[in-house]
């Protein structure tokens, strides 16, 4: 039994302003994004629907080109839906790193083009991450709207996601400290009394951990943020909600609960229907007893399979509908 139904649950968290949706690939965690942002609009809340997924889903999901700016949704008073150009914002994000890498090669002086270590910095993909983590926290830094829901990257990548604004803060700290040594070491040998340098490198590490602190701050107070995890009636996708669930709890990320998606409806099963809807109705009925046990009380909504896929703003109220009842 639902405990406390998700629409209670915002009812009884009103202030909630960051809400994201977290799941294994392909369990509705865009579907519910989208559900949810149209239901925030419908309550009076100027609503941001974004989403930092290197897929076109969003564009395709409401039947509108949202892609690489904020646009409001048609025939959706209050929502704007962004999809953020995921090759825009790593262009960006390396740009920038190569201007600072360039700085302080000549800083150092040190004869080595910057290009190599722009290389080094920016090929993996802690780096892209880390760059659509920058655009998501400059959305929720910018203010303009009073909710937020994010579309989030698949399974491991929300966690690397969240965990990095930790090791983040740790990784600047110790930048700060080694650098902050160097400038006292160079004043001390400096002889000449100088006027003291810019230091463009300085000034961007302490500007990054206090940002990294405050979206920590935003990320982990349980007032302002929650994520919600999707699962459906099988053994993978609540194996990985699980893990989640742990994960988070372990870095203070508020859990708003947990939504059960595509439970088909017994009531339209009949004798005579074919013995592969009979066994999935058998298989989801043993799963959802594990659900019962495993997420107790927090399981906020059950959604049912519908007969098509879940397109167009039409179909997402009505999911709205059911998520928030
Ligand atoms: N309750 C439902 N009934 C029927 N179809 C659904 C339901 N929920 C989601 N779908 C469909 O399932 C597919 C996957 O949903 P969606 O794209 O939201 O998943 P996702 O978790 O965002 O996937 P990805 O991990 O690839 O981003 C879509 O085609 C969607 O329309
Ligand atoms: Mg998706």
């Amino acid at each position: 039994m639902i405990e406390t139904p998700m629409g209670q649950y915002m009812a009884q968290n009103p202030g909630l302003k960051y809400i994201f949706f977290g799941g294994k690939g392909g369990v509705g965690k865009t579907v519910m994004a989208g559900a949810a942002s149209i239901w925030e609009a419908q309550q009076g809340k100027k609503t941001l629907l974004a989403s930092t997924n290197p897929v076109h889903s969003l564009s395709s999901l409401i039947g509108q080109d949202v892609f690489g700016k904020p646009t409001p949704v048609e025939g959706i008073p209050n929502l704007t839906a962004y999809e953020i150009d995921t090759k825009e914002t790593i262009e960006k994000s390396k740009k920038e790193i190569r201007e600072k890498i360039a700085w302080f090669l000549k800083f150092a002086d040190i004869k080595t083009k910057a290009d190599e270590f722009v290389e080094s910095a920016t090929m993996n993909p802690a780096f892209e991450e880390s760059a659509m983590f920058e655009n998501m926290i400059d959305l929720m830094f910018q203010d303009e709207y009073e909710a937020y829901i994010f579309d989030t990257a698949p399974t491991a990548n929300a966690r690397r996601l969240l965990g990095m604004s930790s090791v983040y803060s740790m990784w600047v700290n110790k930048m700060v400290q080694s650098r902050e040594e160097a400038t006292s070491l160079k004043d001390l040998l400096s002889y000449s009394k100088k006027k003291k340098e810019q230091d463009p490198l300085m000034d961007y590490l302490l500007n990054l951990r206090e940002r990294m602190s405050h979206a920590k701050d935003l990320l982990t107070d349980d007032k302002l943020t929650s994520f919600f995890f999707i699962t459906l009636p099988e053994a993978l996708p609540i194996a990985v909600i699980t893990r989640f669930i742990g994960w988070f709890s372990e870095f203070n990320i508020p859990v708003g609960g947990v939504v059960v998606n595509m439970l088909i409806d017994k009531s339209s099963v009949k004798d005579d229907s074919p013995d592969f809807v009979k066994n999935r109705v058998a298989m989801q009925e043993e799963h959802m007893e594990t659900i019962w046990k495993e997420f107790d009380g927090q399981v906020r909504s059950i959604v049912p399979l519908f007969e098509t896929e879940v397109r167009g703003t039409k179909m997402l109220k009505r999911t709205a509908e059911i998520l928030f009842s």
